[in-house]
């Protein structure tokens, strides 16, 4: 699909995933301080893709989808690009996350993924470069540049508002340069 000079490029649909859902969860003030960032742009469309809306997801992996899972994967589906909100728990990330992003495969394929790390120490670190591992399975293109947030410095200070643009520069990029790949050509995994 062939786009001209004068056409204006459709914004980028961007799908932000929430991965804790532990009770009492700081993931919340990391997503609307990330979001608060990512909303100054006009050229994203966000979609909140908080796990905490899926409590019905189920505990054993199932042989058919449930509509919980159905519905997960139509966000998925309909995203550009992503963009995962995650916790360190244990050098990982946790648990809910995992369950989540395996329920989705081709809607995975070919599209960027960027992250907003948070912990201790490590800034989350440890939990990014394992989502990297996992989506590099998955046929997605994680952004080298991600967002990482030392729980012990305070949020709305957080001098990071650079590496937020960067991250999302490159999520822009990326998307859109994969969208129209996919348009031309179907991905092949
Ligand atoms: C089970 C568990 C394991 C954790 N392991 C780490 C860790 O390895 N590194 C780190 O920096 N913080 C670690 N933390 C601290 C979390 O990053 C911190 O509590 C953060 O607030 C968790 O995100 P949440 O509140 O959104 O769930 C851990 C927390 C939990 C609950």
């Amino acid at each position: 699909m062939q786009r001209t000079e004068t056409e204006p490029e459709a914004p980028l649909q961007v799908a932000v995933l929430v991965g804790s859902t532990r009770e009492g969860r700081v993931g919340e003030q990391v997503a609307e301080w990330f979001l608060d960032r990512a909303r100054k742009r006009d050229d994203l469309v966000l979609d909140v893709v908080d796990l905490l809306d899926y409590p019905d997801f189920p505990a054993r992996y199932p042989h058919t989808a449930t509509d919980a899972m159905t519905r997960f994967c139509g966000h998925i589906d309909r995203a550009d690009a992503f963009v995962v909100v995650t916790p360190e728990y244990n050098r990982s990330f946790p648990a809910a996350l995992k369950q989540a992003i395996d329920f989705a495969y081709d809607e995975w394929h070919a599209k960027p993924v960027g992250y907003v790390a948070y912990g201790y120490g490590s800034r989350g670190l440890y939990a990014t470069e394992q989502l990297r591992c996992v989506f590099t399975e998955l046929h997605a293109m994680s952004l080298r540049d991600a967002v990482g947030l030392n729980l012990v410095e305070e949020l709305p200070q957080h001098p990071d508002d650079q590496a937020v643009s960067t991250m999302l520069d490159q999520l822009r990029w990326w998307g859109l340069a994969l969208r129209e790949a996919r348009a031309v050509r179907p991905y092949t995994s």
